[in-house]
């Protein structure tokens, strides 16, 4: 089982943080609530090999962040303003990849958006250069500590690889590629499994 981080409490840690809670502790949840969820609940074995996450959006706010772990990665999940959105199409001229036809994506996400739901967007927090984990920098302009013609987006501060908020790198950053995006499916509306797709990647 993995609980979620606010990344707009912890926005100013480097790297990225997961809690997760342990074995016992999910099967000690498991036998309160009976057998349904001791099958539920997938194994901390499950976990490090790989298994699928199930990750609740329903509660996430507009501009909201929160960061899953999937295979030892941190997964966020940012839910993007119609600014946010709007935004990505000023940026491209100065992308280094703005289609990602070179970045590591599923091919059923496409677009500037590269996301299934545009409001909904779900990428590796992995760094392309050497794996540091970004932060999110989603104020925009003079709100930002970025300069005033920041975009909003995710810096890198191990070697200031900036990225927009579909994670496509800036021009002049060492970062090669865009962030990945991982395989993932709609449940429901309101839940996204990290992991799977409906290939069954
Ligand atoms: S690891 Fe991100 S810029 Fe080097």
């Amino acid at each position: 089982m993995t609980a979620i981080v606010n990344d707009q409490v912890d926005e100013k840690k480097r790297r990225w943080l997961i809690v997760t809670t342990s074995a016992a502790g999910a099967a000690a949840a498991a036998g309160v609530a009976g057998p349904f969820l001791m099958s539920w609940f997938p194994s901390a074995r499950a976990l490090a090999a790989g298994a699928p996450v199930e990750v609740p959006i329903d509660k996430l706010e507009l501009g909201q962040q929160i960061t899953v772990e999937w295979r030892g990665k941190p997964i966020w999940v940012l839910r993007r303003t119609k600014e946010m959105l709007d935004g990505l199409e000023k940026v491209d001229p100065v992308l280094v990849d703005p289609e990602s036809k070179a970045s590591e994506q599923p091919t059923y996400v496409s677009g500037r958006a590269r996301s299934i739901k545009p409001e909904y967007f779900i990428c590796e927090g992995v760094c392309t250069h050497l794996g540091c984990s970004p932060t999110l920098k989603k104020e925009i302009g003079a709100a930002s500590d970025m300069g005033a013609d920041w975009p909003g987006g995710y810096y890198c501060p191990c070697h200031n690889s900036r990225f927009d908020l579909a994670a496509r790198v800036f021009k002049g950053s060492p970062a090669p590629a865009n962030l990945k995006i991982p395989p993932h499916r709609y449940q429901t509306d309101a839940v996204v499994v990290i992991g799977e797709d409906t290939k069954g990647a």
